[in-house]
């Protein structure tokens, strides 16, 4: 660990000698904690971030390109217009891919959820669906399930990997969820967490924030911080280690994600790309997700808080909105091109600027609660290394199936808890009435048709584990002409229990019980 000297003198040389003002008050736990926190800071690279945060900040907003022009339609892959043969092809493809153990997984999970307002990680939150599974639980039961598939198409056993980037806040109770809850079945050693690293917050005038006396205001440098993460943990040692030579990545809050979706990489790799991104058609203007876009025939994305609202408003001849390529933070990445990246681009990411409020303590040692913003927090985007790529490919796919993000708590009008569960559970019924099954509302009223369901009519809670069916494949054998009371949880056991009961005409209320239970006969 860093000696005290040598800390002073770093923070000397980097005009942050402040940073030391509260030592001699501090107690022999709060000094090691002090220097083992500034002992993995970049000392040398220290006043540049600094005094950058403050140029970036006081700077006027960058206006943007002129040159922006919309990623032509039909320079596009669809799952909407893509037709069934293509489709089940660039499937096959992806669950190839993934049986020769060459497809990974990868989840940013740093971010500190700010907006949802809860004191642990995004992941382990329960929206309130009826079988009370998290975020994290959902996903690694879809993890699971598509490994399965492609062992029981080729008759092999593979392995997707699931790399977890976390950062300072969420790395230790994310490990502590895992292994009390039994990795969710899957192989400990299969899933890889590691740690992104954390900035210091700055002021207007390029000070260190003091959260307290004895510890920096820090923040996880942005979901692009992945990059110099996979640098410092030897993760691409350990994705070459397993030859895995595509990566899934994701974020953590989006319900519906396609967890190592086999369409998506099979339409990556068929267009033998090394980087592509998944995007949902733009819902409105100030909606909150980046753009995919060019610039002079270059991909990249134009986040939300970075395009300007006559741009964002937009609209082509048919009314459509000219900038609609809706960024759902799932892109796709060769090994070859991540190492590429780690090697020659990593630093040259753009770097934004938040402007936050940070409670600190002033020089007299009070701690305050700002009213208005008064920090800096630089943060890389995940998204910034599309203009590196040499074959960028977008794929777009309908908002219904696969977004469905997290990011408010209840009470706000999008994106919260409750559309999160809301969504989740209208895919299940559509699903389930897909299938064959007649499903019977809280009263007992059957729901009309499958149109009704997917419609967003559904109101009644039935939820299909990942582990029965990954996309409402499989449904058929198990719900054909069912008639089923909700709430009622579809899992192995129920659907193995319903299998066994035939004819399935007879199955009705009588016989199952609520929540997915069957009474006893
Ligand atoms: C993100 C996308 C946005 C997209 C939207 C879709 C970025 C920069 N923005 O926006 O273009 O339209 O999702 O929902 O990707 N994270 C880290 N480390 C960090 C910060 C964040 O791992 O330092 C993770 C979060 O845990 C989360 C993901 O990155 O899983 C996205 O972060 P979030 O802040 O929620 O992004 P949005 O602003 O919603």
């Amino acid at each position: 660990m860093l000696s005290l000297e040598a800390a002073g003198r770093a923070l000397e040389r980097a005009g942050q000698a402040h940073v030391l003002r509260f030592w001699p008050e501090l107690g022999a736990e709060q000094r090691d904690r002090l220097l083992l926190e500034l002992s993995q800071v970049d000392l040398g690279g220290l006043r540049a971030h600094c005094e950058g945060a403050a140029q970036a900040a006081a700077a006027p907003p960058r206006s943007l390109d002129r040159r922006l022009e919309p990623v032509p339609p039909d320079s596009i892959g669809s799952t909407k217009t893509g037709d069934g043969r293509t489709l089940a092809g660039w499937r096959e493809e992806g669950q190839l891919q993934i049986s020769k153990n060459r497809v990974g997984v990868l989840l940013l999970a740093g971010g500190q959820g700010t907006r949802l307002g809860v004191q642990y990680p995004k992941g382990m939150y329960d929206v309130g669906l009826p079988s009370g599974k998290s975020l994290y639980q959902i996903q690694a039961e879809r993890i699971h399930k598509v490994q399965e598939m492609s062992d029981r198409k080729y008759g092999s056993k593979c392995t997707v990997p699931w790399y977890i980037m976390t950062s300072e806040f969420t790395l230790t109770p994310t490990e502590k969820f895992f292994k009390e809850n039994n990795f969710f079945g899957l192989e400990p050693s299969n899933v890889v967490m590691f740690e992104q690293r954390m900035i210091p917050a700055v002021t207007f005038d390029g000070k260190i924030i003091l959260q307290s006396k004895g510890k920096m205001a820090m923040a996880p440098d942005g979901n692009g911080g992945l990059y110099q993460a996979l640098v410092d943990n030897k993760v691409l040692e350990d994705m070459e280690k397993r030859g895995v030579e595509y990566l899934h990545v994701y974020c953590v809050d989006n319900i519906l994600v396609k967890v190592a979706d086999p369409v998506f990489i099979g339409f990556c790799v068929s267009k033998g790309t090394d980087c592509g991104a998944k995007v949902v058609e733009k819902a409105y203007p100030a909606e909150p997700v980046g753009v995919v876009c060019r610039v002079q025939g270059v991909s990249q994305v134009v986040e939300y808080s970075e395009i300007p609202p006559e741009t964002a408003e937009l609209r082509g001849p048919g009314g459509e909105l000219v900038f609609r390529a809706g960024n759902i933070c799932n892109h796709f990445f060769t090994r070859a091109f991540l190492q590429e990246v780690a090697e020659k681009y990593k630093d040259q990411l753009k770097q934004h600027v938040a402007i936050k409020k940070v409670p600190f303590v002033d020089s007299c040692g009070n701690q305050v609660t700002p009213t208005k913003p008064n920090g800096i927090k630089m943060e890389k985007f995940v998204f910034d290394v599309f203009p590196f790529s040499r074959t960028f490919v977008v794929f777009e796919v309908v908002r219904e199936e696969e977004f469905s993000p997290l990011k408010n708590a209840d009470g706000a009008a999008k994106d919260t808890p409750t559309t999160a569960r809301n969504s989740l559970l209208a895919q299940h019924c559509s699903w389930a009435t897909a299938a064959g099954a007649t499903l019977l509302d809280a009263g007992g009223k059957a729901l009309q048709s499958p149109a009704s369901v997917s419609a967003g009519n559904c109101s009644p809670a039935f939820e299909i584990s990942p582990l029965v069916s990954y996309f409402g494949e499989g449904l058929e054998d198990i719900l054909k002409e069912r008639t089923l009371p909700t709430p009622f949880i579809l899992d192995e056991k129920t659907a193995k229990d319903l299998q066994a009961r035939i004819p399935p005409q007879r199955d009705s209320l009588d016989r199952v019980g609520r929540g997915g239970g069957f009474v006893q006969e």
